[in-house]
């Protein structure tokens, strides 16, 4: 097996007890980056419509802040669509959201429409793509001249005194163990730490958005650089 169905595969295992074991390993902390990414945009449609796609959407959790969060801007989201090729991850999302749209399919081949989104969000997505680059392509490709690419990602960690030594102790060794205890599946969570090792850090991310038509807005280390927020407007078709 190839090792994008490999963790694919991962993601159908552990989908049943995913959000157990994210809101337990971030004690919560996810959800205030992840309104943070949504507010950030969110600002800058409001009173207007918008079209959004989700994609590695998982168990829906983002289209769920998408949704709600729209209100409290008078944001009229037209179209919410979440894309993830783990039939697992899917059939929890479709449970919790059954009145959401949802795609099966790669971040490299979405089937979305040319130039259709004001905005794509992935969370904790791009360092399961394989072919990051063909993604990023991809998400140049459906969204909208000035639309934006919104993600959020553990990074890789920089060497940084203690904080930074704590930090790795529990990405390393704390995660893995919680996470593999409530799913059952220890290898899934080891996956985890090699994942974001073998992922770029901020600079390197930022500079692939670069040579896919993006600008760089923003980027944002939250809890010791744990976890970047990037925000990138799309500027040229590729
Ligand atoms: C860590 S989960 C994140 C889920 C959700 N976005 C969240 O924030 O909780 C990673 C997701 O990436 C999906 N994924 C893996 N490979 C992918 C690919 N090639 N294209 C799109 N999604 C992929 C998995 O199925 C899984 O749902």
């Amino acid at each position: 097996m190839k090792q994008q169905e490999k963790i694919i595969e991962m993601f159908n295992a552990i989908a049943p007890t995913y959000d157990k074991a994210n809101r337990f390993m971030s004690f919560g902390i996810d959800i205030s980056w992840r309104k943070e990414a949504c507010s950030n945009i969110l600002g800058k449609f409001i009173n207007k419509d918008m079209k959004i796609a989700d994609v590695a959407c998982g168990t829906g959790d983002m289209m769920g802040l998408w949704d709600n969060m729209s209100k409290g801007y008078n944001t009229n989201i037209s179209k919410l669509v979440g894309v993830d090729p783990s039939s697992g991850m899917l059939e929890v999302a479709m449970h919790k959201f059954p009145n959401f749209e949802f795609i099966q399919a790669s971040a490299t081949h979405t089937t979305l429409k040319d130039r259709e989104f004001d905005a794509l969000s992935i969370t904790f997505g791009i360092r399961n793509i394989i072919e990051r680059l063909e993604a990023l392509k991809e998400f140049n490709r459906v969204l909208k001249n000035g639309g934006y690419f919104v993600a959020l990602e553990f990074t890789k960690p920089k060497e940084c005194g203690i904080a930074g030594k704590c930090r790795d102790f529990y990405i390393k060794k704390i995660l893995p163990k919680i996470g593999g205890y409530i799913s059952k599946n220890k290898e899934a969570y080891e996956y985890l730490p090699q994942s974001i090792d073998n992922f770029l850090d901020v600079k390197e991310f930022e500079n692939e958005l670069l040579e896919c038509g993006f600008r760089i807005e923003l980027t944002k280390g939250f809890n010791f650089d744990v976890t970047t927020l990037f925000i990138a407007k799309k500027i040229r078709d590729i």
